[in-house]
């Protein structure tokens, strides 16, 4: 748990609803020595031979495409439906009222490609299980998750590892 890193994501009470604690991670983003230690441990979680990393529109975005430059990997963004032009891969998930779909481009990744999932925050892992299916589709190896921040108590870990999901990485958790 990296207490410098959760120092800078700072709680919004009854945000975007009420009732809902929300993170805001503008503060870290803001920070350059923050922003770069963040990038600099997503990076480090993640095993060798990392062909692609995959970043979720839109947050994932932030951490996804520095990470991979890091790495020296290219960058696959998992975007939300209607914003890829090309033939894409679509995956449903559940949220707590309704539901959401997230899309790739089929021809994005290679089959057997060793992929890296970095988002900025796991909550249900209702992201991260969708863009897990997503690469499925595609027949690539998502071989580690890393995201900034856990929100324990929503229990995507668990989620996660039923579906197989075992090696994910946090920065910070809460
Ligand atoms: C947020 C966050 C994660 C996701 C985590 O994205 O950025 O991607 O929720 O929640 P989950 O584990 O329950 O799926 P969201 O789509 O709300 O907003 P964004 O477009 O700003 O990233
Ligand atoms: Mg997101």
């Amino acid at each position: 748990m990296n207490q410098s890193l959760a120092d800078m994501i700072v709680d919004v009470p009854d945000f975007p609803k009420p009732g809902v604690v929300f993170k805001d991670i503008t503060p870290l983003l803001a920070s350059a020595s923050h922003f770069r230690m963040a990038v600099d441990l997503l990076a480090a979680a993640a095993p060798e031979g990392i062909d692609v990393v995959v970043g979720m529109e839109a947050r994932g975005f932030m951490f996804a495409a520095p990470v991979a430059l890091e790495l020296g990997a290219g960058f696959v963004p998992v975007r939300k439906p209607g914003k890829l032009p090309g033939d894409v891969y679509s995956q449903a998930f559940d949220l707590e009222y309704g539901s959401e779909t997230l899309t790739v481009h089929r021809n994005a990744i290679d089959p057997g490609a060793r992929v890296l999932v970095i988002d900025d925050v796991l909550a249900t892992g209702g992201t991260v299980g969708a863009t897990a299916g997503l690469l499925s589709q595609m027949g690539a190896e998502l071989v580690h998750v890393a995201v900034v921040l856990e929100l324990e108590f929503l229990k995507g870990r668990e989620l996660l590892a039923a579906r197989g999901i075992h090696r994910v990485t946090s920065l910070v958790r809460s």
